[in-house]
């Protein structure tokens, strides 16, 4: 896929039905015509021609039953994101994928400076909703509902957390803006570590993490809470980054002392493959200074 302009993606009247639809999608299962009505602030013989419009690109769900009404799908939701971030100057243009992870996806894109992103797609309970999607039409709708609550959740969280982090100065992406279910950062050109057949310096690398892992754990005190080798990128400039931050918790969570256990011992377990011989209890020691 070639880069394509995120400004010119709909009409404005498009937008405004998508919008009206989001928002009374907060309190009905089935979004009815006349909330569309009022919301989307347009002649109402209007809105029949643009909502029509919209359903045929497939960015909404008719339901034709009882009771009647629409719901986003998530290109629709899609959309929504990527017009607020272009009206925002966050991202410009979107292009081909970089990644597809087990809960999102994850695509390039181009800031306003020429800046190269990552514009990565929250999408929590995708392969739930690809196993009842050909269910009752009611059930899709209120998973749609859910869906799209849950992964504007997680977007949040991780873009709460980069934020935070990138003001402690760790190895982590630089967050650039973020809007719905959509978090936009820094792209960064490298390969994850489980990637590399073998690794140049293997020790330097794991010190890199540890590192970060412990300035985080006290000038943040968060918790990683899923790191493992798919979760670190070593640059084509030598450089660590840990990505992936929606389900950081605190060190005060009930579980800090399991999660931060569990996200050594991962580390420890690649790292041993690579001849790096540590004990985890001791660097978890290192870490907490307990
Ligand atoms: N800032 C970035 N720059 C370059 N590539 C990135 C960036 N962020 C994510 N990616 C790519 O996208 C992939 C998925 O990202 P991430 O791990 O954050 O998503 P995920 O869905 O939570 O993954 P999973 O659940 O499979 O661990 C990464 O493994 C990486 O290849
Ligand atoms: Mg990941």
């Amino acid at each position: 896929m070639s880069h394509f302009t995120l400004a010119t993606q709909l009409a404005p009247e498009e937008y405004r039905i998508l919008d009206a639809i989001e928002i009374s999608m907060r309190k009905f299962e089935w979004v009815p015509l006349k909330n569309i009505l009022f919301y989307a602030n347009l002649e109402h013989e209007r809105v029949n021609f643009w909502l029509d419009k919209v359903h045929k690109k497939g960015l909404i769900i008719r339901h034709s039953g009882k009771p009647e009404g629409y719901v986003l799908n998530s290109m629709g939701y899609d959309l929504l994101a990527t017009h607020a971030l272009a009206e925002q100057d966050i991202v410009v243009s979107i292009g081909n994928s970089l990644g597809v992870g087990k809960e999102s996806d994850v695509f390039q894109g181009i800031g306003p400076t020429g800046e190269w992103l990552a514009l990565k797609f929250h999408r929590i309970g995708r392969t739930s909703f690809r196993a009842i999607k050909n269910k009752r039409d009611y059930v899709v709708g209120k998973f749609h509902t859910s869906w799209l609550y849950i992964c504007r959740v997680s977007a949040t969280r991780e873009a709460d957390h980069l934020k935070q982090l990138n003001g402690i100065g760790a190895d982590v992406p630089v967050l650039r803006g973020h809007n719905r279910h959509v978090v936009v950062m820094k792209q960064y050109n490298g390969q994850e570590i489980q990637e590399f057949p073998t690794l140049d310096d293997p020790r330097g690398i794991f010190e890199q993490v540890i590192r970060n892992v412990k300035k985080i754990y006290h000038e943040a005190k968060l918790i990683h809470s899923d790191l493992c080798e798919y979760n670190i990128i070593y640059t084509d400039d030598k450089k660590v980054i840990i990505i992936d931050w929606p389900q950081a918790v605190s060190t005060d969570h009930p579980n800090a002392a399991m999660l931060l256990r569990r996200d050594i011992e991962n580390v420890c377990k690649f790292f041993g493959r690579h001849g790096v011989n540590v004990d985890p209890e001791a660097i978890v020691v290192e870490i907490t200074g307990t």
